[in-house]
């Protein structure tokens, strides 16, 4: 792929990813900047790494600002897209990355790592989803930049589908995107707002690094990935760009899985 097929893909527009201080959430942000959009890396922890992310961008040539909220609190979120529409004017592009694992045995976990990880991945994109689709709405269409009113871009994961013992709270959070997606999708395509997800696979991030940092644990993660390699973090940032461009734009409803065949039944290679 040449290096500069998304050059210029997102000029003009405004973006804002969430939890963009660290892993998929920073490659994404990046990737959009690359992109020629303006972006708000957000963050709720690590502040000096969300700086170390915009000032990455800017000396790149290109736009974004820092802004704090905790995505689970509607009142930080209100108040980070007023600030994001006092420097930018407006939002073209959400990105609803924020997400957090909290794991326990089913019988020993408790009510509070339940509701917490409830709180930001699921209800922090709906949360963020909402006051985007207020500012889609209020705004109007701008076809200079777009041919969709707005898009949205939940990131998700394979567990929206893949069960996973000892992370049902996860799980149940991944899974209900799937069907937050679908149903705006649903409701808000006549007005032409695109919403769609993203299902990474196993990516080497700082929320898995248990999963890959010994040769024995990888081993076994790799036992899961017909193609056989762990993926990149901006592998996610170039779908994203895809995802939120025109290239996309009879796209809506969807999931994509970028998983390297996670979601494929790999244990049947060799048995069933
Ligand atoms: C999780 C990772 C995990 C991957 C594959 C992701 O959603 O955040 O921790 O490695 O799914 O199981």
């Amino acid at each position: 792929m040449p290096q500069n097929l998304f050059n210029g893909l997102l000029a003009g527009q405004k973006a804002l990813v969430t939890g963009a201080n660290s892993g998929i959430g920073t490659a994404i942000a990046k990737s959009l900047a690359k992109a020629g959009a303006s972006v708000v890396v957000n963050f709720v922890t690590e502040e000096d790494k969300a700086e170390e992310v915009v000032n990455a961008i800017n000396t790149n040539g290109g736009e974004a600002i820092a802004l704090y909220a905790d995505v689970s609190n509607e009142e930080q979120v209100h108040i980070m897209f007023r600030k994001m529409f006092e420097t930018y004017g407006t939002i073209d592009i959400l990105i609803n990355n924020a997400g957090i694992q909290q794991d326990a045995p089913f019988q020993d976990m408790t009510l509070a790592q339940w509701n917490r990880v409830l709180s930001v991945n699921l209800t922090g994109q709906f949360l963020c989803a909402r006051e985007a689709v207020r500012e889609f709405l209020r705004r109007g269409q701008n076809t200079q930049t777009s041919s969709a009113l707005g898009k949205i871009i939940c990131i998700s994961s394979v567990h929206d589908t893949i069960p996973w013992a000892g992370h049902v709270n996860y799980a149940v959070s991944k899974a209900g995107i799937s069907m937050l997606i679908k149903t705006m999708a649903q409701e808000l395509g006549p007005q032409h707002i695109r919403v769609n997800s993203i299902s990474p696979g196993a990516i080497k991030t700082p929320i898995n690094t248990a999963a890959w940092n010994t040769p024995e644990t990888e081993d076994a993660l790799l036992q899961l990935i017909p193609y056989g390699r762990i993926g990149h973090a901006e592998e996610i940032g170039k779908m994203a760009v895809w995802l939120a461009s025109d290239e996309s734009d009879y796209v809506t409803g969807a999931t994509f899985y970028v998983d390297g065949g996670m979601m494929l039944y790999p244990g049947f290679r060799t048995g069933g």
